[in-house]
């Protein structure tokens, strides 16, 4: 089951805090929350989020950190006085990394504790890559090996490619949460995503947040797009 009662986050993928706080006003309670990532937070940095987080809606922040565990650790403490929904680490930054991130969340104030949760495998890697590196696991099981550590080291879930719904979500039980990205409402453009599913499939093979980026916020009226997938999902 979903924590959010409207599943989708919208990535808002742009370095304005004035863009992404009017894409915000646009979308309102039509999506459940915001995504905001690297291009944003580079640029805009704690007081550009800050401004977004005025609006009112729970905000991904899509940092996907990836160091030594103390330099981990004192990141996700830098980022808890913003007060983020959702806070992500790269499952590849290993268990005792995951294990810092997570104590480092429980240091947070009572409400203020980011739902932690790890990455697993960048959807723009294939098999080809991890043989590169030296890794001979096939594609599925290294990410249900990634998934499995982030579930061990305490943290609530991950985010993961569609394709990878059904086996990570029989794997690690109704309470794991999975977040999709790489969705398209049927009959949109793909554009550089490679693997795709409908929201309303991914949510129904059990996908608890669904990341949807251009589909919304490249349409003419992004208010209107984000409305019409929440019909589509029933809400
Ligand atoms: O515009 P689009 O719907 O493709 O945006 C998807 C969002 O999800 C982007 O912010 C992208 O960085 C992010 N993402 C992704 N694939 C991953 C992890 C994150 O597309 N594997």
């Amino acid at each position: 089951m979903s924590t959010f009662e409207n599943p989708v986050f919208c990535a808002l993928d742009t370095p304005s805090p004035d863009k992404a706080a009017k894409l915000a006003r646009d979308v309102g309670t039509a999506v459940g929350g915001l995504k905001l990532g690297l291009e944003f937070f580079m640029a805009a940095g704690p007081q550009g989020f800050a401004q977004v987080a005025k609006e009112g809606r729970p905000i991904f922040l899509d940092l996907k950190l990836h160091d030594i565990p103390n330099t981990v650790a004192g990141a996700v403490r830098s980022l808890l006085p913003l007060k983020p929904a959702i806070l992500n680490v790269h499952a590849q930054g290993g268990l005792a990394m995951m294990k810092a991130a997570k104590a480092a969340a429980d240091e947070a104030p009572d409400g203020g504790r980011p739902i932690m949760i790890g990455v697993t495998m960048m959807t723009s890697l294939d098999q080809s890559d991890l043989e590169r590196q030296g890794n001979r696991l096939a594609t599925t099981d290294y990410v249900r090996r990634l998934a499995e550590q982030t579930a061990e080291a305490g943290l609530e879930g991950v985010v993961c490619s569609a394709l990878e719904i059904e086996t990570l979500r029989a794997d690690l039980g109704p309470d794991f949460k999975l977040i999709v990205p790489g969705i398209r409402p049927a009959g949109a453009d793909i554009g550089d995503q490679k693997r795709v599913m409908t929201p309303a499939e991914a949510r129904d093979l059990g996908a608890d947040i669904l990341v949807i980026g251009r589909p919304i916020t490249a349409a003419d009226d992004a208010g209107a797009a984000a409305r019409a997938i929440a019909a589509d999902l029933g809400l």
